[in-house]
């Protein structure tokens, strides 16, 4: 649990007085976005409001609230805040009966979050194929019955489509995701990390059908022989593997899960997935077809640019290379020499992204 007390509430003299905290009756949030990540920028959708009333009652459960303030999510988008609009009594902290709204200006309801579609995926064909599985199941989970898909691994390099992939499930589908950082469950308390695992899954049920992706899971589920890396983590890898197993059922909840390093996986968590789906750099027509797709939504034209020379020139780059390193570096240059987008600016780039690439520091784990 975490609240960040903006110090521009100080100088609007909003600061809370010392007295008997009273649980508020009414609070309106506003969602804020990232305030510490500018480049960041996806709302999360709050479809059902009595449910985020009771995860926001517990999560800020005793914060104090005043106008301004921010109430930064720590769960399930790590970082995300709200910041309060309306709170009444003045000066009162979030209590188990507090009512709370949630502004909903920008997301009208049952639009999806994410804004990302299976056919804006380059290549990665095994993972497509399995995701419209996913697909057919969220549709109808009763049909499924014990034979639903439940775990299933992504893996391979990073910038490959990972994330992309489990995005434009929930929007092509219109179920909801919960997304959830690995790092972000390795609290400061005992047992935090391991609790956040199961609430994250009886929200998941309440919400069925849903997905769950758990971004870089070699983060917690890392071989045993490597934790001491990362500090203890058994008891959230025991509280996932629990969930995993599914012991209390999970109807209509689905979880996938992302790694850069599988090698470094705990061998137990690994054995529980299904099915294990790698995600390889992209192939000199893929790159083309990725450069092409992007080059398209670019807010500078292109003039006399050969993309299929770039694609030549890129090999072992990943999508997530070619968009944030080539594409965009050579945008802002033409931007600064005011000029069209032209096959210099991303020749000279390419050298120098190259040199940036790196494969993950594998003798860290040797
Ligand atoms: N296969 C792909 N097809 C289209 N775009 C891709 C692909 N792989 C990566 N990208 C681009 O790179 C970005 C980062 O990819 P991401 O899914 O976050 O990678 P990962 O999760 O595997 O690290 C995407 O948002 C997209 O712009
Ligand atoms: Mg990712």
């Amino acid at each position: 649990m975490r609240s960040i007390q903006k110090s521009q509430n100080k100088s609007q003299g909003a600061k809370p007085e010392k007295r008997k905290a009273i649980g508020a009756r009414f609070v309106l949030l506003r969602p804020a976005g990232y305030p510490l990540k500018s480049v960041f920028q996806e709302h999360p959708v709050v479809s059902d409001s009595k449910l985020f009333e009771r995860y926001a009652q517990e999560q800020w459960y005793g914060e104090k609230l005043f106008y301004g303030c921010y109430l930064f999510d720590s769960r399930l988008y790590p970082d995300f805040a709200f910041q309060v609009v309306k709170v009444y009594p003045r000066s009162s902290v979030m209590g188990g009966q507090t009512t709370i709204k949630v502004e909903q200006k920008e997301a009208p309801k049952n639009k999806v979050q994410y804004d990302v579609h299976f056919e804006d995926v380059v290549g990665q064909e095994t993972a497509k194929k399995k995701v419209k599985i996913v697909e057919r199941f969220l549709a109808d989970p009763e049909k499924f019955g014990r034979w639903a898909p439940k775990n299933i691994l992504f893996y391979g390099v990073s910038g490959t489509g990972k994330t992309m992939i489990a995005k434009a499930l929930s929007a092509e589908t219109g179920v909801p995701m919960m997304a959830v950082k690995s790092t972000s469950l390795i609290g400061e308390y005992v047992g935090e990390g391991a609790r956040q695992i199961h609430s994250l899954y009886e929200k998941a049920q309440e919400m069925a059908p849903c997905i769950i992706f758990i971004d870089e899971l070699d983060a917690i589920a890392l071989d045993r022989r490597y934790q001491d890396l990362r500090g203890d983590v058994s008891e959230i890898v025991n509280s996932l593997l629990t969930e995993m197993d599914g012991i209390t059922s999970r109807k209509g909840v689905c979880t996938i899960a992302a790694t850069n390093q599988i090698d470094v996986l705990d061998a137990s968590v690994r054995s529980r997935f299904e099915e294990e789906i790698e995600f390889k750099l992209p192939n000199m027509e893929e790159r083309l077809a990725l450069l092409e797709k992007n080059a398209a939504t670019l807010p500078v034209p292109m003039e006399g640019v050969n993309l299929k020379e770039v694609a030549r020139q890129t090999e072992g780059f990943s999508g997530r290379d070619l968009v944030e390193k080539v594409l965009k570096a050579a945008l802002h240059h033409a931007i600064m020499d005011e000029s069209n987008i032209t096959q210099r600016h991303l020749e000279e780039i390419i050298p120098n992204a190259k040199k940036e690439y790196r494969q993950p520091p594998k003798e860290m784990f040797s």
